[in-house]
């Protein structure tokens, strides 16, 4: 590829994240994405692929088991030309730093919302996530074909509770089985409820250019006063804003009946940015346009077949072109490698993937080279990307190895483990035990079964509950602090925290310690 064709590939990218609780519609809207894009003909694929249906037969048997596959974290498909990657971000008990990560490797996020239940926690975590990086964060407000709370209500949530400011881009005419049509803002026009797309004019003053009997219902005058209404007291449409993440467009719609969604799609799509620019660990960008092939691992899947110890690490292109065969250097080790018959990418099938460019993700067979925040590249200059962050655990668990005799091969097996970021380990500032953390109840089943698979070690592991971690300065740290209910505890960096029983535990220390500061990571 020449420097003209790696522009315009890379210009034409837009990778994003579908973020949502748990059944607010987030596979119903990729698989009406996936239609649009050609990649599925029927409805239903991502869904019988998500419930298991479409497990094929080598993956992992906790894969299998919860009909999660590679396959589907990366979504790729064309559309209007634009080649657009989606990057799954699992909810359930499949919800893991992994799916934080991997908000780190996205542009843009689409957060769908239940429309009936409004913003729900995971939404909200996924949400700060995103806002921590400052990227565009689109709204969809799903389940319009049902009857849901008040669209006034709904947007001035998103403000009360996320923060942010909200503009909507059309408006419901009605909901449930009063569903009309949209006020289609953006556009300025009306988008009929009809089986087969319909729109109505309007003109500069939101008048409709020709009559139509929708001007005799009810739903119709409201949702015209509400709109003028937003125009005079809302807030104003800020490409700046969205830019930043400051201002979410919200859409409403029904991915269920696809009603809405592809408007959706297209006004996205026209604000959505092209891959952007990374700074490495000394504040030097790179731009996604150089020809310097760059790239940082976000995501290591555990591997499909017990038979090899081989696993997919996911990488973001950052800048330049992957050939198929190319030699890159890891930077940690300076190592080379080569990425050759091993790659994969992540689309529809897995397929060998012989180019792409800055925004694609791409899959690397990995046989133990990678660990999560890697950084690659090919050419001269040394690039380290920043560090990923580290995400603040929230469920524990004590763990150790069954069998005593073997607690070599346990200790070995915690270090890559932990290293790779499958999950984050703490050690009881007294006794020394072993606890893990974890955003999800996944990573200990991962890490269960992975620690006898691949390191041969059977472990011992204890619940301890939801428990809220907080950093204390190790000049403040009295070791007498510790109670059963903030016990006290030192991360990997050998860095003090206590782990909260409650709320509760929370306000009694800091009322019995007023001067002690505490500070949670992210
Ligand atoms: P998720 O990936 O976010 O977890 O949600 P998913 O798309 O699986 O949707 C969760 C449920 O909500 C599904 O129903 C789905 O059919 C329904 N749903 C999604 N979008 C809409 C919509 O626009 N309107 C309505 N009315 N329902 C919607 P389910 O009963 O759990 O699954 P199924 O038995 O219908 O497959």
């Amino acid at each position: 590829m020449n420097q003209a064709e790696l522009t315009s590939a890379v210009d034409r990218r837009r990778t994003f994240a579908i973020i949502s609780h748990p059944d607010a519609g987030k596979t119903t809207i990729t698989e009406q994405l996936l239609l649009f894009g050609g990649v599925v003909r029927e409805a239903g694929t991502v869904k019988a692929r998500k419930t298991g249906n479409y497990a094929k037969s080598d993956w992992m048997e906790i894969e299998k088991k919860r009909g999660i596959s590679v396959t589907s974290s990366v979504m790729q498909f064309d559309y209007a030309g634009k080649r657009i990657n989606i990057l799954d971000t699992p909810g359930h008990e499949d919800f893991s730093e992994d799916t934080y990560r991997t908000l780190m490797a996205v542009d843009s996020a689409v957060m769908v919302i239940d429309s009936a239940k409004g913003i729900e926690p995971q939404t909200k975590k996924l949400f700060q996530i995103c806002k921590m990086r400052g990227i565009p964060i689109f709204t969809f407000m799903n389940k319009l074909d049902r009857d849901g709370r008040e669209p006034l209500d709904l947007v001035n949530e998103l403000e009360e509770v996320l923060g942010v400011d909200a503009y909507p881009m059309n408006w419901p005419i009605g909901m449930g089985k009063q569903l009309a049509g949209l006020y289609d803002i953006y556009n300025n026009r009306i988008e009929l409820h009809t089986d087969e797309p319909e729109f109505l004019e309007l003109d500069a003053d939101g008048e409709l250019k020709e009559s139509n009997p929708i001007e005799e219902e009810s739903v119709f005058q409201d949702a015209m006063m509400e709109v003028s209404l937003m125009k005079e007291a809302g807030n104003q449409f800020d490409e700046a804003k969205i830019a930043t993440g400051d201002l979410t467009p919200v859409f409403f719609g029904s991915a269920l009946t696809n009603f809405g969604v592809k408007t959706f799609l297209d006004a996205y799509l026209n604000y959505a940015p092209a891959p952007s620019a990374h700074k490495d660990e000394e504040g030097d960008v790179v731009e996604p346009k150089e020809e310097q092939f760059t790239g940082f691992v976000f995501k290591i899947q555990a591997n499909m077949n017990p038979n090899h110890r081989d696993r997919i690490a996911f990488l973001r292109i950052c800048s330049g072109e992957f050939d198929r065969g190319m030699d890159v250097t890891l930077k940690r080790t300076g190592k080379t490698i080569r990425l050759s018959n091993s790659t994969q990418f992540m689309a529809d099938t897995r397929e060998n993937v012989e180019t792409a460019v800055a925004g694609d993700i791409i899959g690397l067979y990995d046989t133990g080279n990678f660990q999560i925040g890697d950084t690659i590249y090919a050419g001269k200059r040394a690039v380290q990307f920043e560090k990923l962050p580290q995400f603040t655990p929230e469920l524990f668990m004590q763990v150790s190895a069954k069998n005593v005799m073997k607690q070599k091969s346990f200790h070995k097996g915690i270090k890559q483990l932990v290293q790779e970021g499958a999950v984050q380990l703490y050690t009881n500032y007294t006794t020394g035990d072993y606890i893990l953390g974890a955003v999800g109840q996944l990573q200990f089943e991962v890490f269960q079964f992975r620690m006898q698979n691949e390191y041969n070690s059977e472990v011992v592991m204890q619940p301890m509950g939801k428990k809220t971690a907080r950093w204390i300065d190790p000049e403040q740290l009295d070791e007498k602090m510790s109670s059963s209910r903030n016990l006290l505890v030192k991360d990997r960096f050998d860095q003090p925290l206590f782990l909260f029983e409650n709320q509760f535990a929370e306000r009694w220390f800091a009322g019995k310690y007023p001067d002690v500061k505490l500070t949670a990571k992210l």
